[in-house]
């Protein structure tokens, strides 16, 4: 079993991420931090209270940083619709409340439970780093630090920047030079993980045949998803956040690279940029540098039938 705090920015796959990890039999989801990126704090924490309470998910959801360290926030409500979390339909009157910080939150429990808590970062990385100064002694104590974010190839807010590290590169550069355990699923990896027109068939006939109130949800975020990045790049909308659940549940479906991660906090035309230095002796970052889509799909299947 993986236990896992969750730091992320609800937001469309997010959400999945969310979904997967509710669906997984072999991982502990100890608790949902929402911090600014998609959308404003107030509004990804709203949309993590919303989905969790939904989805009957057990699990604490507390508020993280409401802007990065330094740079003027940047959020992506052209992709990911206004308010963060477009498409669902969900129940007016929430009764699920904010269970408070996220950032003391997650360093007691990490430092509660030495080497046994993965940290998986799928918004900017704002909190980590907040955390790391806080209590450097995370560093020593978590089991892994898990970061949708980054890319040794392109961009995608801008050429040479992924939108995570683009909206806290300052955070990115602490936490990637934090000396943790990292394991880096950037665009290199998630962009092969698709939901193309014969996937997103797929959970459409699924949900035909044997309806959940989950993959409803997922079809609902999915279609307006899609639209905006088919739009926005002229793709089909990447599974990027859950590929760091997916790792989780199996690693098996990814391979990885070392290297030494830079991030480009200066550069005119390459802020964001993360930069992968070839490895030395003290390298700890894993990228990921390939996926098996065809097992990600049959694992979110099998999570989206709960
Ligand atoms: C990342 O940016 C966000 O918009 C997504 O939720 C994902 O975490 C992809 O670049
Ligand atoms: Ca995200």
């Amino acid at each position: 079993m993986e236990r896992l705090i969750l730091d992320c920015d609800p937001g469309q796959d997010d959400a999945v991420a969310i979904l997967l990890a509710n669906g997984a039999t072999n991982l502990k989801v100890e608790g949902i931090v929402a911090v600014a990126g998609n959308a404003v704090v107030e509004d990804t924490l709203e949309n993590a209270l919303k989905l969790t309470e939904e989805i009957k998910m057990d699990v604490p959801v507390y508020r993280g940083c409401s802007s990065p360290l330094i740079r003027k926030q940047v959020i992506a409500e052209k992709i990911h619709g206004k308010g963060g979390y477009a498409g669902p339909t969900f129940t007016q009157q929430r009764i699920k409340q904010c269970a408070g910080d996220g950032i003391d939150f997650t360093i007691d429990t990490i430092m509660s439970n030495p080497g046994e808590i993965n940290l998986v970062a799928i918004g900017p990385l704002t909190d980590i780093a907040v955390i790391i100064k806080k209590e450097p002694r995370v560093i020593d104590n978590v089991k892994r630090i898990i970061i949708m974010g980054g890319s040794l190839i392109e961009g995608n807010i801008t050429p040479t920047a992924e939108f995570n590290v683009y909206a806290d590169p300052e955070a990115a550069r602490i936490v990637f030079s934090s000396g943790a355990e990292i394991y880096m699923m950037g665009l290199d990896v998630t962009k092969q993980v698709q939901l193309g027109k014969d996937e997103f068939k797929r959970f459409k006939e699924e949900q035909k045949n044997s309806p959940t109130r989950a993959r409803e949800i997922f079809i609902d975020g999915m279609e307006y998803y899609t639209s905006t990045c088919v739009d926005a790049n002229h793709e089909y909308p990447a599974m990027h956040d859950p590929c760091c659940i997916a790792y989780l549940m199996d690693p098996s479906i990814f391979s990885f690279v070392e290297r030494d991660i830079d991030v480009e906090t200066k550069g005119e035309f390459t802020y964001g940029m993360t930069v992968g230095n070839w490895p030395d002796k003290n390298s700890k970052t894993h990228v990921g540098i390939k996926a098996d889509s065809d097992k990600f799909f049959d694992m979110l299947s099998k999570s989206l039938s709960k």
